[in-house]
């Protein structure tokens, strides 16, 4: 089962995305989580993405493209994966197109997590990662058994850099230009399938299980 996620920064993709991932035991591949571990371990491709990441802008389409099409291509891809937070541009979804064709593959399913820019903002503010894993949390919808520590791995949790107010809208913008377009290719390619992201995040993914099967 090869699934994308969709949704604007802070719809809830990466929430659903390690749900999907456990529940039908599947990779889950995030981009920003990519870029934020080179980041973390000052790789050249690190370097790069944080100058783009920093200003709430994508990543150039030639840094992320081929990094996901050789990470689909690995062994553990063979039975399906979730892709969060990619393809985000026309080109990038395009090339995934391609890039699949040409193995005689396809993808299966495009989820939109449908939330208004509104309940955006506030979320991200009160979103906190964990510095050691990437763990997610959120200070009222998803808070930790101790404040400010990771309940997996005990480490400290960050607000991270691209979370600020300014830079939030700043991304909300970025996605409904470069990114929103997508809903339409996909619609158009007839795997589209959009689900409320505004009710609790169980809720939420109960809806992606009505529509992916038990
Ligand atoms: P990325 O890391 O993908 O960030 P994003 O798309 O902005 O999305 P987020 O991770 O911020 O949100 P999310 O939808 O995963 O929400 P989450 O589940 O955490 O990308 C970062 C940057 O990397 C980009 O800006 C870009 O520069 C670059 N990049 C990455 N991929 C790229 C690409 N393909 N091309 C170019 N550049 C790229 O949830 C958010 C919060 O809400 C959490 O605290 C969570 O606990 C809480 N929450 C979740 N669901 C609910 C719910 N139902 N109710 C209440 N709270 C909820
Ligand atoms: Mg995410």
């Amino acid at each position: 089962m090869k699934i994308i996620m969709l949704g604007a920064p802070g719809a809830g993709k990466g929430t659903q995305a390690k749900k999907i991932a456990a529940k039908y035991d599947i990779p889950h591949i995030s981009t920003g989580d990519i870029f934020r571990a080179n980041i973390k371990n000052g790789t050249e491709l690190g370097k790069k993405a944080k100058t783009y990441m920093d200003q709430g802008l994508l990543v150039p389409d030639e840094l992320v493209v081929d990094l996901v099409v050789d990470r689909v291509n690995q062994e553990d891809c063979s039975n399906g994966y979730v892709l969060d937070g990619f393809p985000r541009t026309i080109p990038q979804a395009e090339a995934l197109d391609k890039a699949l064709a040409d193995l005689g593959q396809k993808m299966d399913y495009a989820i939109d997590v449908d939330v208004p820019d509104e309940n955006i903002v506030n979320r991200m503010g009160g979103r906190r990662a964990c510095v050691g894993c990437g763990a997610t949390y959120h200070l009222v919808f998803a808070p930790t058994k101790e404040e400010g520590i990771c309940d997996t791995c005990g480490k400290e949790l960050i607000l991270r850099d691209d979370d600020k107010p300014e830079t939030v809208q700043k991304r909300l913008n970025v996605y409904h230009e470069q990114t929103q377009p997508l809903i339409e290719y996909y619609s158009k390619a007839g795997i589209l399938k959009t689900v409320d992201g505004t009710v609790d995040m169980n809720d939420v993914f109960q809806a992606i299980v009505d529509i992916l099967g038990e």
